[in-house]
Order: C-alpha cells, then structure tokens, then sequence
C-alpha cells in the first residue's frame, strides 16, 4: 500500500501531537477551557484541602481510596522502602557540584534499577512493587543530591515522618513545622499526576517497547527537565528576582513578549484558562511571603501575573503550576536547583500509574514522519564532491 500522501488521502499530521490523543486513561482529567483538574474523578481543590501525598498516591496508583487498613499498609511498604544504597550515595558524590540536579537524579532512579531484582519482571504485580520502591526512594535521592551538592553531611530517611515531613527534614536536618509539613504535602499532591504531558508520553513510549519500569522512569525524568516542561519553575524565580521590584515588571514583560520570548510559568497546551494547580500555590505564595515578612517576590509576580493576562490573557495565556511553586519553595528554604527534582519525585507517582496502565492494552508507539527529503539522489565518489 503506497505511503504517499494523494490529494484525495491528505496525511494526518500534528507537530507536537497537538491535539491527538494516544491513549485512554482514567487517571485524571483536565478540563483546559474551564481550569479543571480531576484525580480518578475528584476535583484537586477537594483532594489538596483533605488529603494528603500518601493517600492521594494510593489513589493515583489502585484507583480508588484506601480504607484505613489499606493506607496504613500502603504507608508502611513506602516507608520501608526510603533508605537508597550507600553505592548510590558513593555515585552522588563522584559529580562536580555544578553539575544540573535532574542529571543527577536520573542518574541515580537508573541505578536502582541496575540493583532491583525483578527490574526485568513486567508483571502488575512486580510493577506495584517497584513503583513502591521508586516513590519511596524518589525523596530520599532528591535530598541526598541537594546536601551533597552543599558539601553537607547526609542525612538518613526519618520513618516516624510523613513523606512531606521526612523530605524536608533530609533537605535541613530540621524537622518542619505543622504549616510547612501540610504546604510541602499540598505542593507534593498538585504535582504528582497531569494526563498525558510530555514526560508521562516519554514513560509511556518507552514501556510500550517492553522495556522495564526503570527505563520509563528514567525517559520521563530526562523529558521533564527541559524548560518548557518541569524546567520553568526554577527560571520563573530566576526571572522574577531579575527583575528585581514591581516596577520594573511592565518594561520587562513588553520587552519579552516584543521579542516572543516565552515568560516562564506561563501559558499551557492544554490549559487556555488560568491552572487550578496555580491558584492553590499562589495562595500558598502569598501566605508564606506574610508570615516571613517578605513581600517583594509576591509583589513582583502578581504584577507579571497582572501585565501577562492583559496581554495575553486574550490568547488563553495565564499561570501554570509552575510560576508560583518556587517562591513557595524559597520560603521553604529550598534551593532553585532542587525544584525540577521535587517536580519529579511527586511526579514518579503518575508516570509509575501511566506506565502500568497502558500496559494493560499494550500497543508500541510507531507513529510516522513526513518525508521532505531527496528523492532522487545518487552516490557520487570523494574526490568528485564539492
Ligand atoms: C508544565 O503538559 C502538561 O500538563 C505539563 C505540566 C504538567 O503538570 O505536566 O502542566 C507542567 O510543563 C507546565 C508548563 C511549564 N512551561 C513553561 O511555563 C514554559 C513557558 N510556556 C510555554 O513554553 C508554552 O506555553 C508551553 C510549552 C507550556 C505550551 O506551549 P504550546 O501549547 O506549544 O504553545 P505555543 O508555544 O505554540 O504558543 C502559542 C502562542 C504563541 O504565540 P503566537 O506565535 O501564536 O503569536 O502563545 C504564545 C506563543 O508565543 N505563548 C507565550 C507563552 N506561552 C505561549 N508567550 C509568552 N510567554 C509564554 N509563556
């Protein structure tokens, strides 16, 4: 059967694969034109106010809530599963100090897979348990890279802590207050699934070639470092401490869109009104900027967030859940380097739910290119070439 494109077949394309969809899923659900966000059908304002990243994890991964039982179960198997290899902590150390985090951290869910065992074992039952060791791991990686970036000493998993609570406590050696505990499980909880984007896709394509969980995981956390993806969250508080005081916004954000340089923390594929995600760590934003008595990064990025939607708002351009996560995360005293790694770490619930999920109707990922090459070309020897 030809391949060719005939005026009466036009071939289906889409760069990017805007618009197409590539699966089924009843993960979660994204409602772009009116900022909605489901979790296995419960909208994420309901889930972030009553839940928390354990429960919501059981949610994301079985489908359903746990009863108490099954929570305090699920709990303990995460909790057994946080310490990571000395060897890893040997392989942490052997990077420069300036190397980028996400190197470090896709380097590292790699290795555990070099030691895991059934790594190899594409059953739904060994999946559920790796998927258990990598989200249990994830924080313990993440810290571990950030204090031995700071020539710090690390410091061991706490299991008397939740996961939020213990992932701050190896980022400080301080055990957080109540306030800090809920907002870094709230900011854990709007990160940890978002349909089919870019780095849950790479997990996916990778799984459906039958290769093992690991690997999955390891594409979506290098798809996910890029700007345009879990990137921009760093270079949003870049931009905003560029900028320096609210006054100077306007200027910089007409020079930016003058230039069609993209404001980092903005616009959505598939969100063309303002991210639920966002509002949720705004008000975090600007409740954490109160209580330390800091107000100019606050002030500074609601009058971006006031100049963009003036602009662009028109074009279905507004917030993202990344424009305000970071100044959420500097007043959690987090460094800008470890916030794609924290993306990641919630991140690793719904890449591990996708992959395990589009296994059970398998199919590879093929699609097709459309050739704009030579076709008429012929082999000419080196000394006659220009
Ligand atoms: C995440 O997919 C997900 O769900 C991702 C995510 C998740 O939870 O997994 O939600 C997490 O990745 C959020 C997005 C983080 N990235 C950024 O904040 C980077 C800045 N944003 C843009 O690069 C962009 O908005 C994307 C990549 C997010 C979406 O890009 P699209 O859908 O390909 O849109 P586009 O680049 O084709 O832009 C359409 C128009 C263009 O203008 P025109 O050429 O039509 O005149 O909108 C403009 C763009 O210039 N535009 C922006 C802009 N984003 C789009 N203009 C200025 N600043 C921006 N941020």
């Amino acid at each position: 059967m030809s391949t060719e494109a005939t005026e009466k077949k036009p071939i289906d394309f889409a760069r990017g694969l805007e618009g197409v969809h590539v699966a089924t899923t009843a993960i979660s659900w994204i409602d772009g034109q009116n900022g909605v966000l489901l979790y296995r059908g419960i909208p994420i304002e309901e889930i972030a106010k009553h839940s928390n990243f354990e429960e919501t994890s059981y949610l994301i991964l079985y489908g359903k809530l746990p009863t108490k039982q099954q929570l305090e179960e699920f709990d303990a198997a995460l909790k057994k599963n946080r310490e990571i290899p000395d060897d890893l902590l040997d392989v942490i150390r052997k990077f420069p100090k300036d190397t980028h985090s996400m190197h470090v951290i896709r380097t590292a869910i790699s290795f555990l897979g070099g030691f895991d065992p059934d790594a190899e074992d594409n059953t739904p039952e060994a999946n559920y348990e790796k998927s258990i060791k990598i989200i249990a791991k994830f924080p313990t990686v993440v810290a571990a890279a950030s204090i031995i970036r700071r020539g710090l000493e690390v410091i061991p998993p706490d299991s008397s802590l939740s996961m939020a609570a213990n992932f701050l406590y190896m980022m400080s050696g301080e055990k957080p207050t109540a306030e800090e505990e809920k907002i870094m499980d709230t900011i854990m909880i709007l990160h940890i699934e978002h349909g089919m984007n870019a780095s849950t896709f790479s997990s996916i394509v990778t799984i459906s070639t039958l290769a093992d969980i690991y690997s999955a995981i390891t594409s979506a956390i290098g798809t996910l470092k890029g700007p345009l993806h879990g990137g921009a969250n760093e270079r949003a508080l870049r931009m905003i401490k560029e900028i320096g005081t609210r006054d100077n916004v306007r200027q910089y954000v007409e020079n930016a869109l003058a230039n069609k340089q993209k404001i980092m923390g903005f616009g959505h594929r598939v969100y063309k009104a303002y991210d639920p995600r966002a509002k949720i760590l705004r008000g975090y934003a600007e409740s954490l900027s109160k209580s330390r008595g800091d107000m100019s990064g606050i002030e500074i990025a609601e009058e971006i967030e006031k100049i963009m939607i003036e602009k662009v708002g028109g074009k279905g351009i507004f917030p993202n859940v990344d424009f305000y996560s970071g100044l959420v995360y500097s007043h959690l005293n987090i460094p800008m380097e470890d916030f794609t790694p924290i993306f990641a770490m919630a991140r690793s619930v719904g890449w591990c739910a996708h992959v395990m999920e589009y296994l059970e109707q398998n199919r590879i990922f093929r699609p097709r290119a459309v050739y704009v090459g030579s076709k008429d070309a012929h082999y000419v020897p080196i000394d006659e070439r220009k």
